[in-house]
């Protein structure tokens, strides 16, 4: 039977990706969305809804993704055995001293608690399930380290920590978790073409190439370079303690 992947954030640049990644290696979506209009841009971005189950929550609420999880516990929802995130807030330019509390807030929580939650809230149910090919993925950014974009800076920051330790509960599981480190700009492929900047359709070789990749856990997946981080994985350990 193909395998299921929840994609959180499934209706981003990074999202379709994982989408992308998980249709063409034959593996059937549940896609969790905010709304239907937001599922309608899914599909028609996708060109079809073959293989994709919608499920619709609030990701950035601590019982978004839980409500998911329970509804398919109860059989209403598709079983998953790989779960891949990738919310994303502001991607603008401005000074610290110009980020209102508000502003702060919202960020952290759609750019760090929405990853947070979807690790919290999925990992009992991949550990139960005890599936040997299960894997969590999360993807992060340089902009964590480069902190150019001090709002997407300091999210990405936050979850630099909670990969490494999410990671490393995981070493002896059925589930290897693993942090996708990107360096450069990644759009879907309309925009990505107009902007000269990398297809989603393209970065999804990555995520491929990790579900298939038994060996790949607990690590930082870097994908630096736009040609040859495509084709193979770079792959770096986290520290073991
Ligand atoms: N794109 C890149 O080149 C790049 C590079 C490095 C790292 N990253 C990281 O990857 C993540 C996603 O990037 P992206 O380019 O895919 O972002 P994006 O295109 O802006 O997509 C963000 C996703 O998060 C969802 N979202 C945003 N605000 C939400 C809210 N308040 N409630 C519920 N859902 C919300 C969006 O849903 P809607 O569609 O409903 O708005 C969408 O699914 C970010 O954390 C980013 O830092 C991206």
């Amino acid at each position: 039977m193909a395998e299921t992947i929840l994609v959180v954030g499934s209706t981003g640049n990074i999202g379709f990706s994982a989408i992308t990644a998980a249709l063409r290696s034959k593996r059937n979506v549940l896609a969790v969305v905010r709304s239907q209009s937001s599922a309608d841009k899914l599909v028609k971005y996708i060109g079809s809804d073959k293989g994709i189950t919608i499920a619709e929550a609030d990701v950035t609420s601590d019982t978004g993704v839980k409500g998911v999880v329970e509804k398919v516990r109860a059989g209403k929802l598709p079983a998953f055995q790989h779960v891949w995130t990738s919310v994303g807030g502001e991607y603008t330019f401005d000074k610290i001293e110009n980020v209102s509390t508000e502003r702060l807030r919202r960020n952290m929580n759609i750019g760090f608690e929405a990853g947070f939650f979807a690790y919290r809230d999925t990992i009992k149910y991949l550990r139960e399930q005890n599936n040997p090919n299960s894997t969590w993925t999360i993807c992060t950014g340089a902009q964590g380290e480069i902190a150019q974009f001090v709002v997407p800076a300091m999210t990405q920051g936050a979850l630099f920590p909670f990969c490494k330790a999410a990671a490393r509960e995981n070493e002896e599981t059925n589930v290897r978790v693993n942090e996708v480190y990107l360096c450069y700009r990644v759009e879907n492929d309309k925009d990505a073409v107009e902007h000269g900047v990398t297809k989603a359709s393209d970065f999804a070789n990555v995520y491929e190439m990790i579900l298939d990749s038994p060996d790949v856990r607990s690590s930082r997946v870097c994908v630096e370079n736009a040609d040859e981080d495509l084709k193979k994985l770079k792959v770096r350990p986290f520290q073991k303690i």
